[in-house]
């Protein structure tokens, strides 16, 4: 069993592709953007993060050792659920609120080592298609199967704009376009293992591709390496 690494911008389909290939192939899929969304849900119900933004690092490094994720398969929908301390926030992690603070969350370095390690620990048998930022750069260098998957700013906006409209939460196209472009911004540019696309990836631009020749292509490369 080999470790498959999907990295790409916010909101281009990762996830959904990542999700689908692990179930093909009978891999565990680990959705390493939701648990920085559940550190970021931490800071936010913990009052750690100010009106202004202003996080209060001090108190979020103390609490770090509190903040366990993990993920549990929903019976009903066949996907896993994310859990943070044996809660089921897999709704509330997927707020507006919480996509606005994520990224400055996931930018602090305690925050990735904590996270980084908790990832590293899921993956220890291999089996797994993690789907992130620095999946192929930092957490799983070694990987077998690296992807940096893309596509335009307006798509994966109208895409991430359809899925809250969807899910009945309410939407405004150009705050979605802007928090979207916002966080490609903070996770490019961060300090700490930023998103970047690792030397030996395969990379997919999917902005003209419907799902099922997404999940195709995906099951050809991962064939082409293991048989
Ligand atoms: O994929 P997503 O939108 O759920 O990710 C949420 C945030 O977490 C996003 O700002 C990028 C950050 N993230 C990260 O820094 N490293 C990862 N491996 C996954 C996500």
């Amino acid at each position: 069993m080999i470790t498959i690494a999907i990295d790409g911008h916010s909101s281009c389909g990762k996830s959904t592709m990542a999700k689908d290939l692990a179930r093909e192939i009978g891999y565990i899929y680990i959705d390493s953007g939701a648990m920085y969304r559940c550190c970021a849900l931490f800071a936010l119900e913990h009052g750690l993060i100010a009106a202004d933004g202003t996080i209060d690092t001090a108190a979020l490094e103390a609490l770090m050792p509190e903040i366990q994720v993990s993920f549990r398969l929903n019976a009903e929908t066949g996907r896993p659920d994310t859990y943070l301390n044996g809660e089921n926030v897999e709704q509330r992690i997927r707020t507006m609120e919480v996509s606005s603070h994520v990224s400055p969350i996931a930018a602090l370095p305690f925050v990735r080592a904590a996270m980084t390690a908790q990832q590293q620990a899921m993956g220890r048998e291999g089996g797994i298609v993690m789907d992130g930022r620095d999946i192929g750069t930092a957490v799983f260098p070694d990987a077998e199967l690296k992807i940096f998957v893309t596509a335009s700013d307006e798509i994966r906006a109208q895409r991430r704009y359809d899925e809250l409209v969807a899910k009945g939460q309410p939407a405004d196209f150009q705050e979605v376009l802007d928090n979207l472009r916002e966080r490609d911004r903070i996770d490019s540019t961060r300090e700490v293992a930023p998103l970047r696309q690792a030397p030996d990836a395969l990379v997919l631009d999917n902005s003209h591709l419907t799902i099922e020749e997404q999940k195709q292509w995906l099951l050809e490369q991962y064939f082409k390496l293991t048989h």
